[in-house]
This record gives C-alpha cells, sequence and structure tokens, in this order.
C-alpha cells in the first residue's frame, strides 16, 4: 500500500486523475471500476480536462460501476447512472455500450447481481478501481456487518450512509434504502485500487482502514490484503495517521 498526500482536494484529484491516465495510456483497452459520490467529482473534471485537451482517448476504455440504487431508473436525475453521465462519460469519448452499472429497476435481485457479476467477468476483471470510503469504512455500498457477500450483493443501506447521502436529496424520505453494489470480490479481485479521501471526516476511518484489525465491521479494512492499493488522500483526510501511524505515509 502507498499513500500519496496532497495538501487539497484540488491537488488530490489531479494526482488521482494521473493515475486513471497513467492506466489508460499504458492500456489503453483497460477496465475501469469507477464511483459516485462528492470525492470523484474532482477527479472527473480533471479527466474531462485533459481529454478536451487532446491528451486522453477513452475510445477503447470499459467502466463497471460500484454500484446504483434499488428503484431508481437510469434517467432518475439522483441515480447514479445519470451522474456518471453528466459528471463524466457524457463529456469524454467512451462508448456508452462499454459503461456498466447494476439496473437498479431490475426487482429481481438475484438474477440482477449474477448479470452483473457475469459482466464483470466477462470483462476479465477490473484493471484499475477508483473507491471512495463511507465514514463507517463502506467500500461501494459493502456496508458493516457480521459477514461481507463476495458477488454483487443487495444491502439494506445503515442509517449513517443514509444521513450521508441525503445532501443529494432534498428529503432524507428520499433517499433509496437499498442499493445494489458490487461485492468484495469484484472490489479486491481488481488488479490495482485507488482510494480517493478529502477531508477530516475520513479521518479516522482512513486511519482504521489501514491501521486497525481486519474486521467485517470495517469493510474498508479488507483492502490491507490487496497488494496494490494505492491511497491518494488530502492533509485533513490523513491527519489521524500522521498523528498515530506515521510510519504509513513513507511506506514505498
Ligand atoms: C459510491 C460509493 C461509496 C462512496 C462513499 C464515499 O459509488 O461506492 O462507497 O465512495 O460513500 O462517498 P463520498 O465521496 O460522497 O464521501
Amino acid at each position: 500500500m502507498r499513500i500519496i498526500c496532497e495538501p487539497d482536494y484540488e491537488s488530490m484529484s489531479r494526482a488521482a486523475a494521473n493515475i486513471i491516465s497513467a492506466q489508460i495510456i499504458l492500456k489503453p483497452d483497460c477496465v475501469l471500476g469507477l464511483a459516485t459520490g462528492g470525492t470523484p467529482l474532482g477527479i472527473y473534471r480533471q479527466l474531462i480536462e485533459w481529454y478536451k485537451k487532446g491528451d486522453l482517448d477513452f475510445s477503447e476504455c470499459s467502466a463497471v460501476n460500484l454500484d446504483e440504487y434499488c428503484g431508481l431508473a437510469a434517467d432518475d436525475a439522483q441515480s447514479y447512472a445519470y451522474f456518471m453521465r453528466e459528471n463524466l462519460f457524457e463529456h469524454i469519448n467512451i462508448a456508452p455500450e462499454k459503461t456498466f452499472i447494476p439496473n437498479g429497476m431490475n426487482p429481481d435481485t438475484e438474477n440482477e447481481c449474477s448479470r452483473y457479476d457475469g459482466i464483470i467477468e466477462r470483462l476479465g476483471g477490473v484493471d484499475l478501481q477508483l473507491l471512495g470510503i463511507g465514514h463507517n469504512g463502506h467500500i461501494g455500498f459493502n456496508e458493516p456487518g457480521s459477514s461481507l457477500p463476495g458477488g454483487t450483493n443487495c444491502v439494506t443501506l445503515t442509517k449513517r450512509t443514509i444521513e450521508a447521502n441525503r445532501r443529494f436529496f432534498s428529503r432524507v424520505e428520499d433517499v433509496p434504502q437499498k442499493a445494489y453494489t458490487m461485492g468484495l470480490k469484484g472490489i479486491m479481485g481488481a488488479k490495482r485500487i485507488l482510494l480517493a479521501a478529502s477531508g477530516e471526516s475520513k479521518a479516522e476511518i482512513l486511519y482504521r482502514t489501514f491501521d486497525g484489525l481486519i474486521e467485517t465491521d470495517v469493510p474498508s479494512s479488507m483492502l490491507q490484503l490487496h497488494g496494490d492499493v494505492i491511497v491518494v488522500a488530502d492533509e485533513a483526510a490523513l491527519s489521524v495517521i500522521r498523528k498515530k501511524a506515521p510510519g504509513l505515509l513513507s511506506r514505498g
């Protein structure tokens, strides 16, 4: 695991976008695992800027997203499918048929989960998985619990996640209670993982992720078992690690 420390959100975003660009340049037909939420917005803005300058070409890339809310159609402005189109896909030259996201409208959970796992398998797995991290250590929407499903699954979101995500909805009651998420097998199966984090509110969980026990109560702690994880975070997000486990910051 390597931690890249950046002074602020903007430079964190640029550093993470640089790693994604390098992946695309080195393997133009790569499979990118993508995330939604507040953290990747700056990364996506940067990638769009470089694409518009002619420095990046997404034409051969595929993208698989981590998750989607259950009950929201792809044209719903709150869906993650909509988020991805608005914040990335519509501004770059990725082929729409090479972008994948769980279908939140499929009521047949078993069918949707195996369909999505089949897609990941057919693509040959993810080359570079971009992750954000929940305050409770969720990655994708794999919430803390007594066990963690390996494959794509349908999860009931915790109160804390619903609270954290209500900023994207007008009322807390509008935040869906369930979501489809890529499981730990899909995430941990990625050849390389890029975890992006910003802000003091992520400092404690980043510390627990990388310096705590590996436990299902902190799903992100599983990342300790992956051989190629790059964390790109700003000073605020790394403040607890800097205080309690500074040795992690100097690892190559
Ligand atoms: C989003 C996702 C989530 C978020 C996490 C952090 O696709 O899978 O795990 O990455 O909830 O969200 P933000 O970036 O909004 O703090």
